[in-house]
C-alpha cells in the first residue's frame, strides 16, 4: 500500500517586481494545508529586499507571523544553486510549480529548457513529469522574444498566469489586486480557496443577477 504524503507545491520566486504576489501566494497555500517547498533567485531576494522590506529572507515574516496561525515548518527552503535538491529529482513526487513572480529571464530558461540553478532545474522537471507548471509572469510591455518564449513554455505544457489582475471584483487594495491572481492561480492547481473572488457569486449574494449593475443581458465577463 503506498503511503499518504501531503499536498505539496514547489514555489519560486525570481526577480520580477512584485514579491507580494509571492508572499500571499506561499500564505495561501499554507491555510489550504500545503507543504510548500521553496526557492528564491538572487534577484527574487533583491526584491524581496525592496519590495517587502526584508533585509534577509525570513520565512516566519514572509508568511505573516505565528499570531496567523501558519506554520513555517511546513515551508522548505532550498538553496538557488543546489541543483541536487529534492525537488530537481523526478522522483520527488510533488502536486505542481509555481513561479511567482516570474521574470522574463526565468521564463527564457523555462521555454529554452535550461537548467543552471535549481529554479529552472525544478520547472525543467515539472514539465518533464507532466506536473502543472505556472508561470506568474510580470513584465510590461511584453517584447517579442517575451512572447515567443511564452508561446514555447505553453507548448511544453507551462500554463502562462500573467500577474495581471481582472478589476471587475472592484477591488479597493492591493490585498484584493493580490488575491485576485492568487486565486486564480490555486484554482489552476485544483486547490481549494474561500477567496471571494468568482464572477456571479458575490454578485448574486448581494442580490443581483451576477451580471454588474450596469451589464446588458448577455454581456460576459472573462478572467
Ligand atoms: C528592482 C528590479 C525590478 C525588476 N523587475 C523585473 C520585472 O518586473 N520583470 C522582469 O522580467 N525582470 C525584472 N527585473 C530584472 C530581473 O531581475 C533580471 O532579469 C534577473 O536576471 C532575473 O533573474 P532571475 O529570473 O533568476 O531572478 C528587475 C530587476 C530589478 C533590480
Amino acid at each position: 500500500m503506498s503511503k499518504q504524503r501531503p499536498q505539496r507545491i514547489v514555489v519560486a520566486i525570481t526577480g520580477a517586481s512584485g514579491a507580494a504576489y509571492a508572499q500571499r501566494m506561499v500564505q495561501l497555500l499554507l491555510d489550504a494545508g500545503v507543504e510548500v517547498h521553496l526557492v528564491i533567485s538572487p534577484l527574487g531576494q533583491r526584491i524581496i529586499h525592496d519590495e517587502l522590506g526584508m533585509e534577509r529572507v525570513d520565512l516566519e515574516a514572509l508568511i505573516g507571523g505565528a499570531r496567523c496561525g501558519r506554520e513555517a515548518s511546513n515551508i522548505i527552503l532550498h538553496a538557488h544553486r543546489n541543483v541536487g535538491a529534492s525537488i530537481a529529482s523526478g522522483s520527488f513526487l510533488h502536486d505542481g510549480m509555481i513561479i511567482v513572480p516570474c521574470s522574463s529571464s526565468t521564463l527564457s530558461a523555462v521555454a529554452l529548457g535550461s537548467a543552471q540553478n535549481l529554479c529552472h532545474r525544478a520547472a525543467h522537471v515539472t514539465l518533464k513529469q507532466r506536473r502543472p507548471l505556472i508561470l506568474v509572469h510580470r513584465e510590461t510591455p511584453l517584447s517579442l522574444v517575451d512572447i515567443r518564449n511564452m508561446e514555447k513554455a505553453a507548448e511544453a505544457g507551462a500554463i502562462v498566469c500573467p500577474a495581471n489582475p481582472g478589476f471587475y471584483m472592484m477591488p479597493r487594495s492591493i490585498e484584493d489586486l493580490l488575491d485576485f491572481i492568487c486565486a486564480r492561480v490555486l484554482d489552476l492547481l485544483g486547490i481549494g480557496h474561500d477567496l471571494p473572488l468568482r464572477w456571479g457569486e458575490a454578485q448574486a449574494e448581494a442580490g443581483g443577477g451576477g451580471g454588474g449593475g450596469s451589464m446588458q443581458e448577455g454581456t460576459t465577463a472573462d478572467d
